[in-house]
């Protein structure tokens, strides 16, 4: 039977952490900001207060035979008995505008990227004026912060993987170097070129030996991995390309511990740029369909970026304010577990002894941080 609860209005100043999202919570201009069912932190109570929201709707469960104590003075709304599971969020009309406006502009930067590296590709030539529109249209996209992480979820990303690939990365690369406080405002635009142009170099590479299904020969491989280099030797004949975006391109596989290609050159010789599209290269590769094999879920992206970090691949001061921003999207999210379960993820604290509630459609609540077998295999919505 499915458990019932309760749904009440609460003014902002009544929360408190512990308290769980009866409603998906949204900013002014339609973001979502939490999901419904998300358990509060201070930290999203934090963020509720910054985005100006007065009152939020909660939920409590409850017990047969149970009074609903405690509940605060509700200013126009009264609590109600709610006997279904309530978590379809009720996306507003501004939402839904607003993903539609995100598509608009990432599928025409898509477009133009297309007859872009076409050009590349066909002539060796660079259209520096279409690519500058191209950063433009990006720029504003990435402005949107985390949230278009989400949305570049929403794409079809399993054809022309290069196209989106680049596309994501140049968005994904400002909202890291952005949330992670190195980049100012006068690089953004320089880093989200770097980003969009980081494998440029790809086109120099023959279509069967990038799309191989199979596994690469040494020779194949070694040859894919001269791809940055090709790019820093094509941007010789564009003076219009900043050194930024030069250094950010042919080392955007180099890493902190020298491990990376092709030069193998340590993190004081790196550039900034390069550091922040390492990481947006690893995300989206990670989380994209590619034609050699299928994606992973965002948490196993997060499980590598963050081991990355350990290892000394990756900053982490880089690193750490995209993670904790990325977890904080993913909850309230329904996703399946890799014992077949699906549940909504309800509560999720990565520092200290990690804490990661599920629960599941008959009410029950299991925290899977401190089950090393269970993981979270898929985001199913
Ligand atoms: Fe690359």
């Amino acid at each position: 039977m499915a458990e019932k609860y309760s749904i009440a209005r609460y003014q902002v100043n009544q929360l408190h952490p512990g308290l769980e999202l009866g409603e998906t919570v949204f900013s002014a201009d339609g973001g979502i900001l939490l999901y419904a069912g998300t358990i509060l932190t201070q930290k999203h109570i934090e963020r509720i207060l910054t985005y100006g929201v007065e009152a939020v709707r909660i939920r409590r469960t409850i017990e047969s035979g149970d009074v609903v104590e405690g509940c605060p003075e509700t200013d126009e709304e009264s609590e109600e008995d709610v006997p279904v599971a309530y978590c379809e969020p009720d996306i507003p009309e501004g939402a839904q505008e607003q993903e539609n406006d995100f598509l608009h502009i990432y599928n025409t930067a898509l477009k133009n990227l297309k007859r872009c590296f076409t050009l590349v590709k066909l002539e060796k030539h660079l259209d520096c004026d279409l690519l500058n529109e191209i950063v433009d249209s990006l720029l504003q996209l990435s402005m949107r912060g985390i949230s278009a992480t989400a949305l570049l979820h929403t794409t079809n990303r399993s054809e022309d993987y290069l196209f989106h690939h680049s596309v994501n990365v140049g968005i994904l690369a400002n909202i890291i170097g952005t949330l992670s406080g190195a980049i100012q405002p006068s690089q953004q635009r320089n880093l989200v070129m770097a980003g969009v142009l980081h494998d440029i170099g790809k086109l120099e590479i023959p279509m069967q030996v990038l799309y191989k299904t199979e596994q690469l020969t040494e020779e194949e491989f070694n040859l894919v991995r001269q791809h940055p280099a090709f790019a820093f030797k094509f941007f010789r004949n564009f003076k219009e390309i900043p050194d930024s975006v030069r250094y950010g391109v042919l080392q955007h596989h180099e890493r902190d511990d020298g491990s990376g290609y092709p030069l193998k050159t340590n993190g004081s010789k790196n550039h900034l740029f390069a550091k922040i599209i390492g990481i947006a290269d690893v995300y989206d590769a990670m989380t994209s369909k590619k034609v050699y094999g299928q994606e992973v879920s965002p948490f196993a992206a997060i499980e590598t970026i963050q081991s990355d970090s350990f290892s000394g691949k990756f900053s982490p001061q880089h690193t750490t304010p995209f993670l904790q921003e990325l977890c904080e999207t993913l909850i309230g999210r329904f996703v399946t577990l890799n014992d077949g379960r699906t549940g909504q993820l309800v509560f999720w604290n990565r520092t200290g002894k990690e804490s990661c509630l599920i629960r599941f459609s008959d009410g029950k609540i299991l925290d899977i941080g401190g089950h090393r077998k269970i993981k979270i295999t898929k985001l199913v919505c």
